[in-house]
Parts: C-alpha cells; sequence; structure tokens
C-alpha cells in the first residue's frame, strides 16, 4: 500500500504540544493497524511569519496541493497584534482555505455522554445531540470585495467589508449538506438573514428549488441567523445539518461548540470540490479552537479535538473508516475512564495534562485492539 502523505502544521499556542501527542496517536495507527504515513511538517500562522516571513509561504501551499491531507492545529496569539493584517497569523489560514478552495467546513458538534455534566446546559437539553454545522469557508464577507478603509471627502473616515455569494457558490454549499444529510436524519435547516441582508434572500431564493428540484427526500427549513443562535440554546436537537454562510458558520460553530462542553472537544473538515478524474479532494483538518496562548506550553491543552479531527481525516480523506471508529471508540472510553483537561474538568474526575490525556486515548487504542 502507497504511504498516505500528511502534512502537519502545528502553528501557534497550543498547536505544536498538541501536535507533538499527534504524532504519537498516529504512531500507534501505524505500529498497530499497520498503517503507512508519510509525515512531513510545515510552518503556518504566526509561526511561518516569525520563521519565513510570511503567514504561509508558497511552499507549504505547493507541498498542501501535494498531500493526501493537511493536518492544522491553530494559529494565532497576541503577539503579532501589531503585525499588518495580510501578515496576520489568521491570514495564513484563510489563504490556504482560499488558495486549495476549500469551500465546505464541517463542523459536527456531538455530546460524549460521560461530558453530559460538562456543558453549561441542563443535561436533558444537550443529551445524545448530534449535529452537524456545514460553514461556507471561501466566500461572503470573509473574502468579498471592496474592503478597506478610506476617507471621505468630507474627511469622514469609514471602513467595509462586502458579503458576497453567487448561485453556484451557495448551490454547492447547499449540495454538501444535502448529502450529508441523506447519511444522517435527512433534515437541513439553512441558515442567512433573508429579512434583512439581499445576500441572505438570494440565498435562501438559491436553495429552497435546488432543494425541491435535487433533494425531495429531504426535509429543509430555513432560519434566520438570529433565530438559530436562540434555538442552539433553547433546543439544539432540533438539528441535523445546518448550513450557512461563512460568518453566520463562525459564529454558530463557536456556540455549538459550547454545548458539547468544551470549545477543546470541536473537530472540523475543509473540503474542496472531488476532482473530475480521481475522485479526490484536497482537504485541510482543523479543530475549531483557538491557539490559547493563555495556556501554551504549559501541557494543559485538551488534545481531544485535534484527535477527533483525525479521525475525520481517516473517514474522508484517507478511506480508513474502520479507523475513525476506533478512533472515536477511543476519544469516548477515554473520557468514560474518568479523565479530563481542565477544560473539561468536574468533580470527581482525573484531571490530566495534554499527555495524560493522549496517553488514555492510546490506553483504550489498546484495550479495544
Ligand atoms: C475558525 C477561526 C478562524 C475563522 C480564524 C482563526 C481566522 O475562528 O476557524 O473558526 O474566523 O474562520
Ligand atoms: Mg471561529
Amino acid at each position: 500500500m502507497a504511504a498516505l502523505r500528511i502534512l502537519l502544521l502545528p502553528g501557534d499556542g497550543i498547536g505544536p504540544e498538541i501536535m507533538r501527542e499527534t504524532r504519537r496517536l498516529l504512531d500507534w495507527f501505524s505500529r498497530k493497524r499497520k498503517l503507512s504515513f508519510e509525515l512531513s511538517e510545515g510552518l503556518v500562522g504566526g509561526a511561518a511569519y516569525d520563521g519565513e516571513g510570511a503567514p504561509v509561504s508558497d511552499a507549504t501551499l505547493a507541498r498542501a496541493r501535494a498531500v493526501d491531507a493537511v493536518l492544522m492545529v491553530s494559529v494565532g496569539g497576541t503577539k503579532w497584534d501589531n503585525v499588518p493584517r495580510a501578515l496576520r497569523p489568521e491570514a495564513g489560514l484563510l489563504r490556504l482555505r482560499k488558495e486549495l478552495d476549500l469551500f465546505a467546513n464541517l463542523r459536527p458538534a456531538i455530546v460524549f455522554d460521560a461530558l453530559v455534566d460538562a456543558s453549561t446546559l441542563r443535561p436533558e437539553i444537550v443529551r445524545g445531540l448530534d449535529i452537524l454545522i456545514v460553514r461556507e469557508l471561501t466566500g461572503g464577507v470573509y473574502f468579498g470585495q471592496p474592503r478597506g478603509r478610506e476617507t471621505l471627502s468630507d474627511g469622514t473616515e469609514r471602513a467595509l467589508d462586502t458579503q458576497v455569494y453567487t448561485r453556484p457558490e451557495i448551490e454547492r454549499i447547499a449540495r454538501v449538506a444535502f448529502e450529508l444529510a441523506r447519511k444522517r436524519r435527512n433534515k437541513v435547516t439553512s441558515v442567512e438573514k433573508a429579512n434583512v441582508m439581499e445576500s441572505g434572500a438570494f440565498w435562501r431564493a438559491v436553495v429552497t428549488p435546488l432543494a425541491k428540484a435535487e433533494y425531495p427526500d429531504v426535509t429543509l427549513e430555513h432560519l434566520y441567523a438570529d433565530n438559530c443562535a436562540m434555538q442552539l440554546v433553547r433546543n439544539p436537537r432540533q438539528f441535523d445539518v445546518i448550513v450557512t454562510d461563512n460568518l453566520f458558520g463562525d459564529l454558530l460553530s463557536d456556540e455549538a461548540a459550547m454545548l458539547t462542553g468544551s470549545l477543546g472537544m470541536l473537530p472540523s473538515a475543509s473540503l474542496g470540490a472531488p476532482d473530475a478524474k480521481t475522485g479526490k479532494r484536497l482537504s485541510l483538518y482543523e479543530p475549531v479552537h483557538g491557539s490559547a496562548p493563555d495556556i501554551a506550553g504549559q501541557n494543559k491543552a485538551n488534545p481531544l479535538a485535534t484527535f477527533l479531527t483525525v479521525a475525520m481525516m481517516f473517514r474522508y480523506s484517507l478511506d480508513l473508516g474502520k479507523d475513525a471508529e476506533r478512533l472515536e471508540a477511543a476519544v469516548k472510553s477515554a473520557l468514560e475512564s474518568g479523565a479530563r483537561t481542565g477544560d473539561i474538568m468536574q468533580p470527581g474526575k482525573t484531571l490530566v495534562s495534554t499527555t495524560g490525556m493522549t496517553d488514555a486515548v492510546l490506553k483504550a487504542l489498546d484495550q479495544a485492539l
């Protein structure tokens, strides 16, 4: 079997220590499951700015295109607060997403039984929660033109961003959501602000006939983004797949993450369109959490979002569905064993480090072998 080529991008803050533990995890799969990985490592974010003068270099982009999957942890930190916007750590991540055309960002929010009490919401509201946010990732206000700052002729300063979506952009992300819903509970909630925004009304006008023509078997519902934010804390289990634009997806996925107990639990996959010949998609796997500079370098960070992200990479890019399940089950067992990093710590549980949580997952993997 050809080696599976993975480019590892640890990034900033807690990124490097989580990546160090993720290597142990991948090492387990190569030893115990006889998988052959060809791992290489690159810089992204502030680390790349410091080391290579740009938050992602052309060389790293080229490597990202060439491998089977890219796994990133996190970018950003106060150290780069005064760096010009185009060179900020976040710009590296945005460039990766945009240049690889990774338009579909899958953010599953699942509440593990063992963590039901770690959520800030009551257990009966979140128990069994399993929703999937499909966030459009290469359009909208994140990239829309014109943008910038200017001074009007009367001397007034202003800044602007542009929210813009084309029909093809909306159609392709909607199709991803409908296809995924078919493998789940057959329901899609499309989220925008059609009551206020022209682009929101257009989004709705594009999704509705598409659903009717191509996915009549899937239930489609529309919600305004503010209502969706409210419904997510009121009754999150009403949702199956939520499809939304780049900015609303950013906001709603942080909110959904907290339902699961911690931002430290949420994985994500950013996928491009399948290649016409090979069917392969370019991909970037990234946990939803940030670089957590406040705890960086202390071996305190929760590595589980990244481990669950590895499971998504196994499933969506490496054709290792069984190993994805194996890994997800091991995360579940590690939590059931009582191991908790600080972000999900609860009375009566065992506080562990990043390394300790990894040990617990590796132990569970061994036990299930
Ligand atoms: C995310 C992050 C990024 C975003 C930042 C780091 C640019 O918040 O992946 O959700 O806004 O998309
Ligand atoms: Mg975000």
